[in-house]
């Protein structure tokens, strides 16, 4: 099939087009994936696997390449000279870029870090918050996101993005360098039959979620789908339909992913998929979009996925 790539509208275009404002953030947004895409394209012929032998404020083993993307991410950024802070899931403190800067952007710099050394599906996620709604250094709150993206070092580097009008999706031409509107008004199927979950933690979940995979497996016609880096799944259930969870545990009800990096900007993705999105407070569940973060490595369990999906499992906690 040819491309006709002459007919496909640029991330540029896309940009310039709606979002003029950004065209300096998008270019240098743009400029960093290309980067990392082509690092881990040759991460095993330049020797860039691996760690760098220190941990991050979760505790998670740092990877050469989450350092490498950290910071090649917050230099071309500093580069616009219109953002004024960074939240990164690999720095212990935000940095100040610009003090008279006009946005901030909230990141995990490579997501799924485990997946490198094997070769895997990886991702970055980024969140873009007006400057000007956080004046006095309040941490940004997820409904206040501007823009939410990823963009998913696959098999094709894509990104995907939301301006809270619906997801496009951009696939990078690399012999051309540069990313083509694909994926035009991405809507997810209503329910999926695939499923992410760790089901070998199974007797530290809480009755909901024992509940749930008790009643999946009785149930038989399901499959589970789980890639280690929630770019990928969600990318896969943006498609294909389905349901990504990172749930509570018994141990650690306030689970594992991270509010500021991961979870907000891709409920915002999923809600304006058509998706539904829900996080757990203890005592009940809440759209994590509405949760004001305390700490910017604050974390909390996670449901996301197709509506019908959400809602199945959400029965769970109401019984
Ligand atoms: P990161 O590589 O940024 O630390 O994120 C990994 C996250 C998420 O993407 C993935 O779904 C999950 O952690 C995997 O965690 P487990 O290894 O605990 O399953
Ligand atoms: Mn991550
Ligand atoms: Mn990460």
């Amino acid at each position: 099939m040819s491309k006709h790539l002459e007919t496909l509208q640029t991330l540029t275009e896309y940009i310039i087009k709606d979002h003029p404002d950004l065209l300096a953030v998008f270019a240098q947004i743009e400029a960093s994936t290309k980067i990392i895409a082509s690092k881990l394209r040759s991460a095993g012929l330049e020797g860039n696997y691996g760690i760098t032998g220190t941990t991050n404020v979760y505790g998670d083993k740092v990877q050469k390449l989450d350092d490498f993307a950290n910071s090649l991410i917050i230099k071309k950024l500093e580069a616009t000279g219109q953002i004024k802070m960074v939240y990164s899931e690999e720095l212990q403190d935000p940095v100040e870029l610009n003090k008279s800067g006009k946005y901030i952007i909230c990141m995990d710099p490579l997501d799924g870090s485990s997946n490198i050394d094997v070769n895997l599906n990886l991702g970055t996620i980024f969140s873009i918050y007006d400057a000007k709604d956080f004046e006095n250094r309040q941490l940004p709150n997820g409904d206040k996101q501007i823009c939410a993206g990823y963009v998913l070092y696959g098999t094709s580097c894509m990104m995907v993005m939301t301006f809270g009008d619906g997801v496009d999706g951009f696939t990078l031409d690399t012999e051309l360098d540069s990313y083509f509107l694909t994926h035009q008004n991405i809507t997810m199927p209503k329910s999926g039959k695939n499923y992410s979950l760790n089901e070998n933690a199974y007797n530290s979940y809480a009755e909901p979620v024992q509940g749930y995979i008790d009643f999946i497996k009785k149930e038989g016609n399901r499959k589970t789908r789980y890639a280690a880096a929630m770019v990928a799944d969600i990318h896969r259930f943006l498609i294909q339909g389905g349901v990504f969870t990172y749930p509570e545990t018994k141990q650690k009800p306030k689970s594992k992913l991270r509010l500021m990096y991961e979870i907000s900007p891709m409920s915002m993705i999923i809600n304006q998929a058509g998706g539904k999105s829900l996080s757990f407070d203890g005592r009940k569940l809440i759209n994590p979009l509405n949760i004001i973060p305390q700490e910017h490595d604050q974390t909390e369990p996670i449901i996301l996925g197709s509506k019908e999906n959400v809602d199945e499992i959400a029965k769970f906690y109401k019984d």
